[in-house]
């Protein structure tokens, strides 16, 4: 099999097989990089980046040259149509007519998605605002590799920002795809979302466990450790009792840090002050026997939290890292393209995924996340809102654009109205009737305002509380 002609918007879009066949080609990349250039003669790469980038861009349009193809090139929305009100969807037609292959960068959560979804040729998210930044991951986890030789079982840390570092929201997922253990230690209040962990526990498999503050369990702790992720094949003792073998488990070593800056270009306006507790990355943190051989990782750019100090250590890997940007990613161009077959081994192509029911009816529903693309004014024209149902109790859905979770408070069932306005009544997600209501007979709104709008009246039981 190839991957010819296949997208990458989310990590979750290669099996480990394929990962496995990126890094087998990133090597014969790496090792001839000057002989690969009638690889991708004649094809056309465009380079969409609508936020800033310096790694990102300029390794993707130094592969595609490496490999002998072209590049177009856009990064200013301003100098595009997009200005004027184009949308996302007109534009992936039209750039996917001049290119064979796509890379885009935008701010916009779920942009690369739909990009792909109206393209007709394969594009790689480059980063879509704070959702995921597939590519970057692949790098990270091939410099863990060369590093370590294996990624199962390692405990890697990530550090900082993992509410909006969108290399940790594909990262996560990633090291739970190859079996490694996800210690996670933010900065207080850049926590990672709810429902990154809650997707890790129900795709991934594995356990999640919430450790207490040093400030309660009156140790002193190296690291501000919020929760662990362990792997279902890993040891359960770690997750048990998280407090109690913590110190003994991290005793053993830290395999990798994966430290990321303050995303303040996402910030919320309350968040402004949250740099002040971002705790610096330096030798004087990394002096204990934990971490004598912890490789120190960080996707870069880097702003204050990662000290200068540190790029002389054998341990540091961040300028490797970016390095190995040009050969992983003429991989993912050859590959993408089809320029370049790769055999992925059969027994490694499968992985179980859980298939949940799609809730796209019209009921006015909307992603609750202000940054995703389906809520833009541009892309309401023609983009249907879509979610799968990931839980019923509680009624828990993750929007197929932005993967933001939400609950939405209020369900109904198209069996009971049969067209009889009488009958249309609302209820309570949490309410018995929500574990009733077959999926697809299910009706959810936004609010109680949502539902009467639509001409339900609220279930008598609800005792005025909506
Ligand atoms: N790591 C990364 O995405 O860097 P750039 O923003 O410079 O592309």
């Amino acid at each position: 099999m190839t991957l010819k002609g296949r997208s990458l918007v989310t990590i979750d879009d290669l099996t480990t097989g394929e990962i496995g066949a990126v890094f087998s080609a990133a090597d014969e990349m790496a090792a001839a990089i000057g002989e690969q250039s009638k690889l991708c003669k004649g094809k056309i790469m465009a380079s969409l980046f609508f936020e800033p980038s310096t790694r990102t861009r300029l390794s993707f349009e130094a592969a595609m040259y490496r490999l002998g193809g072209n590049v177009i090139t856009a990064v200013d929305i301003g100098a595009t149509s997009l200005a004027k009100g184009e949308s996302l969807s007109d534009m992936a037609r039209i750039v996917g007519s001049y290119a064979d292959i796509i890379v885009i960068r935008h701010p916009w959560e779920g942009a690369a998605k739909v990009v792909a979804d109206y393209a007709g040729v394969p594009v790689i998210n480059a980063g879509d605002g704070g959702h995921q930044h597939p590519t970057q991951t692949l790098l990270d986890l091939y410099t863990i590799r060369k590093e370590r030789k294996t990624i199962k079982g390692l405990k890697i840390a990530l550090w900082g920002d993992l509410k909006y570092g969108r290399t940790i929201h594909s990262l996560v997922f990633a090291l739970a795809k190859f079996g490694a253990n996800i210690l996670f230690c933010p900065t207080p209040g850049l926590e990672v979302p709810e429902h990154i962990l809650q997707k890790l526990v129900t795709e991934y498999g594995g356990e999640i466990e919430k450790c207490k503050p040093a400030k309660q369990t009156g140790e002193e702790k190296v690291f501000p450790l919020d929760a662990i992720y362990t792997t279902p094949t890993s040891s359960h003792q770690l997750a048990m009792m998280p407090d109690v073998n913590l110190s003994l488990d991290l005793g053993k070593g830290v395999d990798a840090i994966y430290v990321t800056r303050p995303q303040k270009e996402r910030f919320e306006a309350s968040e402004s002050e949250l740099t002040n507790q971002y705790q610096v990355v330096d030798k004087k943190l990394l002096k204990g026997k934990e971490f004598r051989s912890t490789l120190v990782m960080h996707p870069l750019p880097r702003v204050d939290e990662l000290a200068y100090d540190l790029d002389t250590d054998p341990r540091s890997q961040y300028f490797k890292q970016a390095a190995y940007g040009v050969p992983v990613r003429m991989a993912i161009l050859a590959l993408l393209s089809g320029a370049k077959p790769v055999p992925v081994p059969e027994n490694e192509t499968t992985e179980v995924k859980v298939a949940f029911t799609v809730y796209n009816r019209d009921s006015g529903l909307k992603c609750s996340n202000p940054k995703c693309v389906s809520i833009q004014k541009t892309e309401l024209k023609y983009l249907r809102p879509e979610f799968k149902i990931v839980n019923r109790e509680p009624l828990t859905l993750r929007c197929v654009y932005c993967e933001h979770g939400f609950e939405p408070k209020y369900i109904a069932s198209t069996e009971w109205h049969e067209g009889k306005v009488i009958n249309k009544k609302y209820h309570p997600s949490d309410s018995h009737w929500a574990r009733t209501i077959k999926p697809e007979n299910l009706i959810i709104f936004a609010s109680a305002a949502d539902a009467e709008a639509q001409g339900f009246k609220p279930n008598h039981y609800m005792g005025g509380k909506h």
